[in-house]
């Protein structure tokens, strides 16, 4: 197991390490109304009512990574960027761990995947006066079972096991440093990493929208990360939001 010793976090972040708790991000945006601000990190050793994308349920046993982060971003226009900011951080804290890093993919907007199987996610909700929350889960001991999900974690994925706490601390690193560089150069530097490892670029998908699924080819990201789709028939959609179902999983993955 890697060891404690990785823990320091970026200077001016404050770790708040809990017990059980509902959930870190609910716990993040009580305590961002009670003035806490960007740096804030709740970490927690399980949770209660963990929240996933879409109003999904995120099963989260002791052993997981549950936390959440306070971001202040100065551009609060194009804060959807964050998720992809927050993915190519996690994507580069478990690269860290692994020599089969190569398997690591995202699954668009910001599912980490190893192999097909999901192994973190991500969820940003809006706080107040300008202060969003960046949740993440990551699988390390278990990986929750649900009709919905094919997910791995960690151990019985990768072969690896470590300290939550250990895995935060990296992930915080590489957030700190992504959220500067978005701040700094805008999404280019962001959207190339992020698909550098994307998931079915150039293969048939089906998108799944409120009120239709829509299939075709995923041509890539737009230069402000919706997912560009090649319709069969010609012509182009550009979409912000819905589930991407790959071939084959469209029965078993959801969100
Ligand atoms: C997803 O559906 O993929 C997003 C899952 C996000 C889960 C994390 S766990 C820590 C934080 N607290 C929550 O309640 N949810 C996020």
């Amino acid at each position: 197991m890697t060891g404690v010793a990785e823990l320091p976090l970026p200077e001016t972040y404050r770790l708040i390490e809990l017990g059980e708790i509902d959930s870190t991000n609910r716990e993040a945006l009580r305590r961002a109304e009670d003035g806490a601000g960007e740096g804030t990190v709740v970490l927690a050793a399980a949770q209660t009512a963990g929240r996933g994308r879409k109003g999904a349920r995120w099963i989260s046993p002791p052993g997981n990574l549950y936390a959440s982060l306070i971001v202040e971003p100065r551009a609060g226009g194009a804060v959807g960027q964050l998720a992809f900011v927050a993915a190519v951080a996690a994507g580069e804290a478990v690269a860290e761990l692994t020599p089969r890093a190569g398997d690591l993919r995202f699954k668009w907007p910001n599912d980490l995947l190893f192999g097909a199987r999901k192994l973190a996610g991500i969820l940003i909700e809006g706080g107040p006066r300008g202060k969003y929350v960046v949740g993440i889960g990551v699988n390390i001991k278990s990986a929750p079972r649900s009709p919905e999900i094919e997910a791995t974690s960690l151990m019985e994925g990768v072969g690896v096991d470590v300290e939550p706490r250990v895995l935060l601390a990296k992930f915080c690193r590489h957030f700190n440093e992504w959220r500067h560089l978005w701040q700094r150069r805008g999404f280019a530097p962001v959207r190339e990493a992020w698909l550098a490892r994307a998931a079915g670029i150039g293969e048939a998908i089906d998108v799944r929208l409120p009120v239709e699924t829509v299939r075709g080819v995923f041509a890539g990201l737009s230069g402000d990360g919706a997912l560009l789709l090649d319709l069969p028939g010609g012509g182009r959609r550009v979409i912000t939001a819905g589930a991407v179902y790959f071939a084959g999983q469209e029965a078993k993955t959801c969100c």
